[in-house]
């Protein structure tokens, strides 16, 4: 049986998710496919960190060359966060003939054209499931079942830190500081969470998705974008008493050639769909003009949830380049 030799790079919070997907689904993933993977480099400076997963000394390399000439490797992924040196990482790859996929929002938004055109004149595939919606298949549906549709809406709830800062502070009165702490620890949070709560993560991930959707690119920074840094308890409690609950909701509409797009706190009505996504869940609330409206639902963030989402990419490009 063939094995699929994979290049990591990053073995954060995400990477060791992936690994761990990896590990605990291994034989799963041969079934699927008839293929057998193993992760044999990775780029990580932190290589004495204790991390729960059965990985070893000689696995780790800090030279991104090392993965990117190895002609073993023909996928590459890259989950070190941040837009520089992962966007120069992925264009090296992709021009050293090795698939990408990706779990990197900021990268993918902020170099959306850039590394899908690289990709295409590499005769390489570049996939980025994982960047919106942690374990959600939006960017597979909206690429693949849903592609005949003209599409005319989406509302979205895409980050799992600030849901479940709102959901805890609506649910149990908690402060702020407090749970922002707590989604940290468990793993949803950015190392800075400031892109978080300030609906940075939230409008890279709405950037991708109008590029998608609409097939214009709107850079991040072009989308006017609020965070949740400013909602008080009294905020909290004004909802609740209108029967409505806040969340930071990603919109973007298109009424003929005109897009409105922005990312902000909204007041939803408790009867509305995306009114009972709680904590760490996101969910995805699209209108077709053949489909009509679906909604997509799962956990927006997570080691696994995410690790998830970045095998399922890595099995679709092995199927395509092995399984001929
Ligand atoms: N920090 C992000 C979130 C991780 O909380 O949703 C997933 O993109």
């Amino acid at each position: 049986m063939k094995t699929v030799k994979i290049g990591l790079l990053g073995l954060g919070n995400i990477g060791t998710g992936t690994y761990k997907t990896l590990e605990m689904n291994k034989v799963h993933m041969v079934e699927a496919t008839g293929l057998n993977f193993e992760i044999s480099k990775i780029l990580e400076r932190d290589t004495t960190k204790k991390r729960d997963i059965a990985v070893c000394q000689e696995q780790f390399t800090q030279d991104p060359d090392d993965i990117f000439k190895d002609p073993e490797i023909d996928i590459v992924i890259e989950l070190l966060g941040g837009i520089e040196p992962a966007t120069t990482f992925m264009l090296d790859a992709m021009k050293h003939k090795k698939s990408v996929v990706t779990a990197n929002k900021a990268a993918v938004a902020a170099n959306f054209e850039k590394l899908t055109e690289t990709a295409k004149a590499n005769q390489v595939e570049f996939r980025y499931e994982a960047s919106v919606g942690g374990g959600i298949p939006i960017i597979n549906a909206l690429t693949t079942v849903l592609q005949a549709n003209e599409f005319v809406e989406i509302q979205g709830i895409l980050n799992g830190t600030t849901n479940y800062i709102l959901t805890q502070m609506t649910e149990f009165g908690l402060q702020y500081e407090d749970v922002l702490k707590k989604a940290q620890e468990l793993g949803f949070a950015e190392a800075d969470p400031t892109a978080d709560v300030e609906g940075i993560d939230v409008a890279n991930k709405l950037s991708i998705l109008i590029s998608i959707m609409f097939k214009k690119y709107v850079a991040p920074k072009n989308i006017p974008t609020k965070g949740i840094s400013s909602i008080t308890q009294q905020d909290i409690e004004a909802a609740k008493a209108e029967d409505s609950k806040i969340k930071l909701l990603a919109y973007a509409h298109k009424n003929g050639s005109h897009l409105e797009y922005s990312v902000k706190p909204m007041v939803l009505k408790n009867s509305h769909p995306l009114a009972s996504v709680s904590n760490e869940f996101n969910a995805v609330y699209v209108t077709g003009n053949a489909v009509g409206e679906v909604m997509f639902y799962g956990k927006g963030a997570g080691p696994l949830p995410t690790g998830s989402a970045v095998m399922g990419d890595v099995l679709e490009i092995a199927k395509k380049l092995y399984n001929k």
